[in-house]
Order: structure tokens, then sequence, then C-alpha cells
């Protein structure tokens, strides 16, 4: 199954699959609010077939199956998020506390089932009120995201194994604000760059205000893609640095180094930053004890002069791709763990996303060669000194992809959304096998 095993990752290496909490509650009951992903995804032409996360998996009612699926493959972590609207529906204020209650429910459920939580305070289900006053664009959001923070820890805190602030602000900020493809869809480069700002402004935010209250691990995911010129012309060549720039730099010189990078300023944002934001760098670079890395793919640039901002532009790649159309790539993994282990940080890393999307079904070989590929690339990236200590797949189980909808599949176990019936499949009996030695999921 697969070729690796799992003593060559080391004693303390964790293994676990990830979910969030759009992508698979449901559940819009028991005074849950209202978040963009919800109107974003029932406003018509915005997402895949119209697709919505108003039941999603059901995860909200069949968590204790779910956390099943997870012990019997042998996983020792599960990277969940926290649905901010469940926990506080306008977003500040008032409690829901059937939100909490249920949060209780699954963290003490992997506990029971001896699953380490890895938290995750904010995978985009912003709540609606906090978008009507600007969402990311409103530096207040710093506050909002603090306060909710520590209403976690108060509650939570103590059973968390790690805790990550944001998942992938690139997304939040860049795809959600400046290429318009996720809630709340503004195409603006104004909006984008304060996003840019405001989403680590908010994360550092939140990490002080989680460390005065005590908490233990704390960290942040940000995603990486190995960006290339799409030739070797030098203007191609300086398209994929900008693109790399705006993709991992933005993110990693702003956590690691408190500074944003000079050509992402030069080449667009620098008019339309937030007054002043040179004096939050050090709130972005609060020190950090661990980071997620989320990496699925590479991407070829070339140069565009069309363009005034940003001059660049993406071209279709010729390797194998998978069904979302992303180029299958191991060795960016390995590329992307030694540079950040070598040029930003020895805290530890862990992968905390990794999979493909693949065509429906629970024979999915080429789903295993991708797991297969990655988990060498780690080994390798070790072997460089890369301090990787850990590794989430993406996903659990199918779910809500978002813009996507239903129709790309990314789950170790096959979800049938007419039914709810979950089916492991053979990927699912890999890790199964990479972890427990046993290959018969004993989940029908
Ligand atoms: C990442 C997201 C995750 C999922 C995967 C495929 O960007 O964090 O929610 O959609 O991509």
């Amino acid at each position: 199954m697969f070729s690796s095993k799992r003593a060559d990752f080391g004693d303390d290496f964790i293994f676990g699959t990830a979910t969030a909490s759009y992508q698979i509650e449901g559940g819009q009951t028991d005074g849950r609010g209202s978040s963009i992903w919800d109107t974003f995804s029932a406003t018509p032409g915005n997402t895949y077939n119209g697709d919505t996360g108003l039941i999603a998996c059901d995860h909200y009612s069949r968590w204790a199956e779910d956390l099943d699926l997870l012990s019997d493959a042998g996983f020792d972590a599960y990277r969940f998020s926290f649905s901010w609207p469940r926990l506080i529906p306008e977003g500040t204020g008032a409690r829901n506390e059937k939100g909490f209650d249920f949060y209780d429910r699954v963290i003490d459920g992997m506990l029971e089932r001896n699953i380490k939580p890895y938290a995750t305070l904010y995978h985009w289900d912003l709540p609606s009120a906090l978008q009507d006053k600007g969402g990311w664009m409103n530096r207040d959001i710093a506050g909002w995201l603090a306060d909710y923070a520590v209403e976690i820890n108060k509650r939570f805190g103590d059973r968390l194994a790690a805790t990550a602030t944001i998942n992938e602000p690139w997304c939040v900020a860049f795809l959600s604000h400046m290429l318009g493809v996720h809630a709340p869809g503004y195409r603006d480069l104004r909006a984008a760059a304060r996003a840019s700002h405001h989403v680590l402004f908010a994360h550092g935010t939140a990490i002080n205000a989680l460390r005065a209250e005590g908490a233990k691990n704390l960290g942040i995911v940000l995603n990486f893609e190995v960006a290339q010129g799409a030739t070797g012309k030098p203007e191609d060549l300086a398209a994929a640095r900008l693109w790399d720039g705006i993709f991992n730099r933005w993110y990693l010189d702003g956590v690691f180094k408190g500074q944003y990078p000079a050509d992402v300023l030069e080449k667009g944002f620098g008019p339309y930053m937030p007054d002043g934001f040179e004096n939050d760098m050090a709130t972005v670079s609060a020190p950090l004890d661990w980071l997620g890395v989320n990496y699925y793919t590479r991407g070829l640039y070339a140069a565009d002069p069309s363009r005034s901002v940003f001059p660049i532009k993406k071209v279709d790649g010729p390797l194998e791709k998978t069904e979302m159309g992303w180029e299958i790539f191991p060795e960016g993994l390995e590329e992307i763990l030694t540079r950040i282990a070598a040029d930003y940080t020895d805290i530890p890393l862990a992968v905390t996303e990794n999979g493909m999307a693949e065509v429906e079904g629970t024979d999915d070989p080429r789903r295993i060669a991708y797991y297969d590929a990655h988990l060498s690339a780690v080994l390798a990236a070790q072997k460089r000194g890369a301090n990787v200590t850990g590794y989430f797949g993406w996903s659990l189980l199918d779910n809500f992809e978002w813009a996507e909808g239903y129709a790309k599949r990314f789950g170790l176990v096959h979800v049938d959304y007419d039914t709810q019936k979950r089916t492991p499949k053979k990927s699912y009996e890999a890790f199964k096998m990479l972890l427990t030695g046993a290959n018969q999921s004993q989940v029908a």
C-alpha cells in the first residue's frame, strides 16, 4: 500500500486527518448564526450546481460515527475547526450554549478515543453580522477574533492538543477579496490589501490574547504553492517570484520576519495598505509554537504586461492533474518544508492538509499513490533537517468543497449525500495499514 513505514517518521510523529466546520457539519439549527458561506453559496452562480453547506455531511448529528472512523484507522489526531457563528451567532456578544455543548461532545469524544484535538479557530465561516461591519476589511476584526479565541480557550483550552488561529490566510484575503472566488466574493484591490494585513494582524492579536490566558501550543496554518516560471525566460521567472510573494512570502515574511515582501507592496498592494500598518508588525510576528503547512500543488507563471498591478498570469502545466485540475508535484512538499526550516523558523512543522480530489468511488489507486509520494516527500524533508512532526490528510470525508460544491471529492471515506452513508475507500485502508498494520476496516 504505502511504501513508507510508520516508524520511518519517528516515535512522536502524529498522523491525523483534517476537516472544517462549514464543509461537514450542516446542523444549521440549535441557535447557529448565519455565516458568509451561507449567503455566498445561496447566491446563484457562486458555487457549482448552487451547492451549499446546509446539510453537508450532517456531522453535527453523526460526529460519533466519524470519530469512530478516525480511531478505527489508528489516527492519532483530528484537525477540526470551530464554527464561529455556532458559538457566537452575531460574532461578538451573546454565546450560543448549544454550540459550546456540541464541541464539548466532539472534543470529549476524541479524548475518549485517544485522539488528540487539533483545533482551528477560523476556517472561513465568518459570522454574517461581522461581514456587515466590513469583515476582514475592518481592523476591528483583530479584537473580534481575539475575544472569540479567549471564549474558546476558557471552555476548551485544557482539552486541546494544539490550536491554530486561522486556516490559510491567503484564501481568507486574496482568494476571497481579490479574486472573488470565495466568500465574501470581493474583487477589489483595496479590499484585498486591507484583508491581507488584517488577517495577520488579527492572528497575532489572538495569539497574544491566548498567551495572556496561558494557552499552550499555538500556531497558524498557512497554505503554500511552489511557483515556477512557465519558461526559463527572466520575465517568467520574475513572474513566478512575484506569485511566490503573493502566495507564500506575504505570510511567511509577515509571521516570521515582521515585514511584508517589498515586491508585493510595490507591484500591487502598497498604495492600498491601511495607514500605519508598519506599527502592527510586532503583533503580526508574535512568536508561535508550531506552524501548519497545507500543500497541494505547484503553479506555473508567466509575465503579463497587460495588467497594471500584479502583472502575471497562471499558465496550464503539463503534469498529471487531480480532479481539481491541480498538477501532482510531490517534490514541492519537500521543497516547501525544507525552505521554511532553512529560511524562516525552527519551530515544529506539521503538514496540516495534503490530499487530492478524485472521481467518485471507493477504489482510489491514484489517491493512494498521491499520498504515498507526499509521505515520502515528508521523509525526504526530515532527512534534510526539517522538523516535521505531523501529517494530516485532507480529508476524512468527502465534503462541501467550497465553490466546487459536492462535485470534488477529497475524502478517505466516501459519503453518499442522499443517505449520509460513509464507506471507507481503499486510501483509508492504506492509512489503516500504515498506522495499525491491519488492512480490513471494521467500519462498514
Ligand atoms: C484547502 C482548504 C480546505 C479544502 C482543501 C481542498 O485550501 O483549507 O478547506 O477545501 O483546500
